[in-house]
């Protein structure tokens, strides 16, 4: 595992990190939902895993897509990075359950994400939810919880399991802390993550 994670951070520090909090958000997601040990590991692993079909990609490839990350279920690059994904662990029997996990992460319970999907297990959703709100909160630059959590709210039960939503609002305010204000806006993102500060990258 840990040569598939240097591979990531080689190739891109930004989805390396973004991978790691994914894992961390999943954990503490999980946990809030009291899932088991084994279920959580197997959320762990495919957090590391989810994205990495993009190291085939430039870095300049990679930049531009995430300034359009608005328009990224339209993005040639998803469907790419989930073939890739699959192709290199291809007939690794091991891999396998957290491959299977890890490609379900841009799919949706109203069916409407990447494969069309409609029937996804509580730890597809919080792999799912957990991308999401990592994505749109530090990979799109903006930085704020407020409409994230509007969103999650909204599509509760229609996009994504219900409980996994409240779950998941529940860990985004744990994990992702504001400044200094006293509202979830103008955030900073807590000590880097639970999963850097493991590898003692916490602190610059
Ligand atoms: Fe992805
Ligand atoms: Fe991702």
């Amino acid at each position: 595992m840990k040569n598939y994670l240097t591979l990531l951070k080689n190739h891109s520090e930004v989805l390396y990190e973004h991978s790691l909090r994914v894992a961390d958000l999943s954990n503490i997601i999980g946990s809030l939902l009291g899932l088991d040990e084994d279920i959580l590991y197997r959320l762990q692993i495919a957090s590391f895993i989810h994205d990495i079909g993009y190291i085939w990609f430039s870095e300049k490839a990679l930049a531009e897509h995430m300034e359009s990350l608005n328009e990224k279920e339209k993005d040639p690059l998803i469907s790419i990075h989930l073939k890739r994904l699959e192709e290199m662990f291809f007939g690794n029997v091991l891999m396998k359950p957290y491959v299977d996990l890890a490609l379900n992460h841009h799919e949706n319970i109203a069916g409407t994400g990447h494969f069309k999907k409609k029937v996804l297990t509580l730890e597809d959703n919080i792999l799912i939810i957990s991308n999401y709100i990592d994505e749109n909160i530090v990979l799109s630059g903006k930085q704020e919880t407020e409409n994230i959590i509007e969103y999650l709210e909204k599509n509760a039960g229609k996009l994504y399991d219900k409980n996994v939503v409240n779950a998941a609002i529940e860990a985004l305010k744990i994990y992702y802390t504001e400044f200094d204000n006293g509202k979830f806006s103008g955030l900073a993102l807590k000590s880097k993550t639970i999963n850097l500060r493991y590898e003692g990258l916490g602190k610059n």
